[in-house]
């Protein structure tokens, strides 16, 4: 395929190494290509059968506003505009175009969460939840969305009304590390992930690209990663 990466920042320049593994020709544009949706024009995006992107809050929508006007089929990493999604939703199916999203691209995570999913069922066992998530000190977020998922999961399978608690540390480099603890008077149930790189959110956000390839609908990559 031919892709387009927006963002050549720590997770753009991963997607980038792992789309030439991959044998697929990139291109990326960052801030200064993409001044004002720069290099976004139909002319420019002529030849891309997917745009990648992994930039900031500020500029994503206008990405997506220009990508889908332009017909052309989207993965986006980028976090930070879930409150427009309705809007973006309905302009997707308005073009007839392709769209996957996620606020995290891991394999691991997704099925981490999974994993979740059927431990929920302690908290009907007079177990009690807590989940603790650490991310390195320049995360801007907290909790993270992925903790905010975990927790979503865990409240939707076990039955139970109320969400438990996250608590969140911001220290050196960490990637991102996620646990749930579940603990009754006879025991205590630790589960775990940990990323040890963000390869895994740019193996899973290429992986995506190729899936949506010729294909339209809006999709959330917790509902395609199966399928990869
Ligand atoms: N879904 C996932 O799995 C996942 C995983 C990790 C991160 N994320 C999200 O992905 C986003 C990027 O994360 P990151 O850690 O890679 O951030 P980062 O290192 O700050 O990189 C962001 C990059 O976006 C570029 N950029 C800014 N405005 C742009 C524009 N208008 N057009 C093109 N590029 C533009 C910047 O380019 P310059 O350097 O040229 O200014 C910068 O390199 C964040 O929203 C983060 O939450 C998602």
């Amino acid at each position: 395929m031919n892709l387009l990466l927006l963002g050549r920042g720590k997770t753009g320049s991963l997607v980038a190494e792992v789309a030439a593994d991959r044998k697929h020709g990139i291109r990326v544009a960052g801030a200064k290509e993409n001044a004002a949706c720069a290099a976004l024009t139909t002319e420019r995006l002529r030849d891309i059968d997917v745009v990648i992107d992994f930039t900031a809050p500020h500029c994503i929508l206008a990405n997506i506003e220009a990508c889908v006007q332009a017909g052309k089929n989207m993965v986006v990493g980028t976090t930070g505009w879930y409150c427009e999604i309705d809007r973006i939703r309905a302009l997707v199916e308005r073009h007839g175009t392709g769209f996957v999203y996620s606020p995290n691209f891991s394999i691991g995570v997704n099925l981490f969460l999974d994993v979740a999913r059927a431990a929920a069922a302690a908290l009907r066992h007079d177990y009690s939840g807590q989940i603790i998530e650490r991310h390195h000190v320049h995360k801007k977020d907290a909790p993270s969305g992925t903790a905010i998922a975990i927790q979503r999961v865990i409240r939707e399978s076990s039955g139970r009304g109320e969400h438990i608690e996250i608590t969140s540390f911001r220290e050196g480099d960490v990637v991102g590390l996620h646990e749930i603890v579940l603990e009754s008077s006879a025991d205590r149930i630790y589960l775990c992930h940990d990323a040890k790189s963000r390869r895994g959110f740019a193996e899973g956000a290429v992986r995506a690209a190729e899936w949506l390839a010729g294909k339209k609908g809006f999709y959330d990559f917790k509902d395609v990663w199966r399928e990869l």
